[in-house]
C-alpha cells in the first residue's frame, strides 16, 4: 500500500510524463507542417514513449492499491524561432523532469518504500538516456550552424534516431 505521500508524489509525476508527452507531440505536429519529416518522425515516437511513462506509473499506483489520477494538463508554451531554441527547451525539460524523478526517489526513501524505490530505478535509467539524447542533438545543431545542406542531412539524420530507438548516442 501507498502513502498518502507517496501517491500524492506519483500522481505528480503522472502529470509531468502526461505534458512531456504533449510537448513533445506539440513538436511534432510544428515539424511536420514546416516539412521536417525526420524531426516529426522522432518527436511523435518520443510522444509515444512519454505516453508510456504515464501508464506505466498509472498501473503501479492503481497496482499497489491507490489512485492514479489523471489531471488536467498545461499548454506546452514552446518558442519555435530556431531549431537550437526548440532543442534547448526540449534538453531543459528533460533536465527538470530528472529533477522530479530523483525528488521522487528521495521521497520513497523518506518513506521506507523500498518497491517503489525499486520500481523509480527503471526512470533514473531513462532519464539519463534522455538527457544524452538531447545533448547529442544539440551537439549536432551547434555543428551544423546556419548550414542549409547541413539541416537537411540534420533532419534526415533524425528520421534514423527514431528507427533505431535511443541508438543515437553513439
Ligand atoms: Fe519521461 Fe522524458 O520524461
Amino acid at each position: 500500500m501507498l502513502s498518502e505521500i507517496m501517491q500524492s508524489a506519483l500522481n505528480e509525476q503522472i502529470k509531468v510524463e502526461a505534458e512531456s508527452s504533449q510537448i513533445y507531440l506539440a513538436m511534432a505536429s510544428w515539424a511536420e507542417v514546416k516539412g521536417f519529416e525526420g524531426i516529426a518522425t522522432f518527436m511523435f515516437k518520443q510522444s509515444d514513449e512519454e505516453r508510456q511513462h504515464m501508464l506505466k506509473l498509472v498501473k503501479y499506483v492503481n497496482q499497489r492499491g491507490g489512485h492514479a489520477v489523471i489531471s488536467a494538463l498545461e499548454e506546452p508554451r514552446l518558442d519555435y524561432t530556431s531549431f537550437k531554441t526548440l532543442f534547448t527547451q526540449l534538453y531543459r525539460h528533460e533536465v527538470r523532469v530528472s529533477e522530479c524523478i530523483n525528488i521522487l526517489v528521495d521521497i520513497s526513501l523518506s518513506e521506507k518504500d523500498y518497491a517503489t524505490h525499486n520500481f523509480l530505478q527503471w526512470y533514473v535509467s531513462e532519464q539519463i538516456e534522455e538527457e544524452a539524447t538531447a545533448r547529442v542533438i544539440l551537439d549536432k545543431i551547434d555543428l551544423i550552424g546556419d548550414d542549409k545542406g547541413g539541416l537537411y542531412l540534420f533532419d534526415n539524420d533524425m528520421k534514423n534516431f527514431s528507427a533505431t530507438g535511443h541508438n543515437i548516442v553513439q
